[in-house]
């Protein structure tokens, strides 16, 4: 007998009639076992579907997808961390996420670097809403602003000796082939400019990039978003099959680890 259920994928999530519907728990649970063989695999918040679905959080098909979820989150916040542990101590850190979507990639750099001050801005407004709403239902001192990252990061103010630390992962539209892999310069906004714009408008300050990378990364764009900065390096995380691996480029301006 056929099997007519639909494979809850991302094309179904992403792009498909799930995109804007805040899902059942046998959905997410769906998601993860129809892709990746396992139900717990949109794990945010450091909790399985399950157990953040009791506590009141919800989650779109888009950010379902979207999402940084638990594993690539602790392992991102770690390494951030470990090259901020390297600065001689001064003020504590601010950390922004200019695309904040589940806001969970500040909850695992906040989990990294407790007491940091933590913003996030997002700029749909469904998102934005369900978001802020799973904050406050797991009471979590993390502040997410309804905004484009440019008018955020504009109007945002940074101590000079405050470390800023930005988290970057746009969402990817057409940068991405599943045979070249990445092209940075092609993201929606290019992370190329991303970057230009934060250099000139924190200009005074130190800072530290965490810029989401695929494993395979259009070399030329790779190189160019590098010589921005004054020290760079790339981590890549083994979580799924080789070659369809996330990691991070972490670059600093104003100092060096
Ligand atoms: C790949 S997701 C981010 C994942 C997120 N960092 C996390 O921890 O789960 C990208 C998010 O950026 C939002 N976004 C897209 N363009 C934006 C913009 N110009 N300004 C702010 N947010 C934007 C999207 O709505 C989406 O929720």
């Amino acid at each position: 007998m056929n099997d007519l259920r639909p494979l809850y994928d991302r094309e179904l999530l992403l792009l498909g009639a799930k995109r804007n519907v805040v899902l059942d728990l046998w959905e997410v649970q769906r998601y993860g076992s129809d892709s990746y063989g396992d139900t717990d695999y949109i794990s945010i918040y450091g909790m399985r579907p399950a157990d953040w679905h009791a506590k009141g959080v919800r989650l779109l098909g888009r950010t379902a997808v979207e999402c940084t979820r638990d594993r690539l989150g602790d392992a991102i916040g770690k390494d951030v961390a470990a090259i901020v542990a390297t600065r001689p101590p001064s003020a504590p850190a601010v950390v922004v996420d200019p695309f904040a979507g589940s806001g969970n990639t500040l909850y695992w750099v906040l989990r990294h670097l407790p007491g940091s001050r933590v913003v996030g801005f997002e700029s749909d407004a469904t998102v934005f809403r369900l978001t802020r709403h799973n904050i406050a239902a797991l009471a979590l001192p993390i502040d997410i602003l309804n905004t484009d990252y440019l008018s955020g990061l504009a109007s945002i103010s940074v101590a000079s000796d405050e470390l800023l630390i930005l988290f970057i992962a746009p969402p990817w539209g057409d940068a991405f082939d599943r045979t070249s892999g990445l092209d940075l310069r092609r993201t929606t906004p290019p992370i190329t400019e991303i970057v230009d714009f934060l250099l000139h408008r924190f200009s005074q300050n130190r800072l530290l990039c965490a810029i989401q990378v695929y494993e395979v990364v259009s070399p030329v764009s790779m190189a160019k978003l590098r010589a921005r900065f004054d020290w760079s390096a790339r981590r890549i995380y083994e979580l799924n099959m080789p070659g369809q691996n996330h990691g991070i480029l972490l670059g600093t301006k104003g100092w060096a680890p």
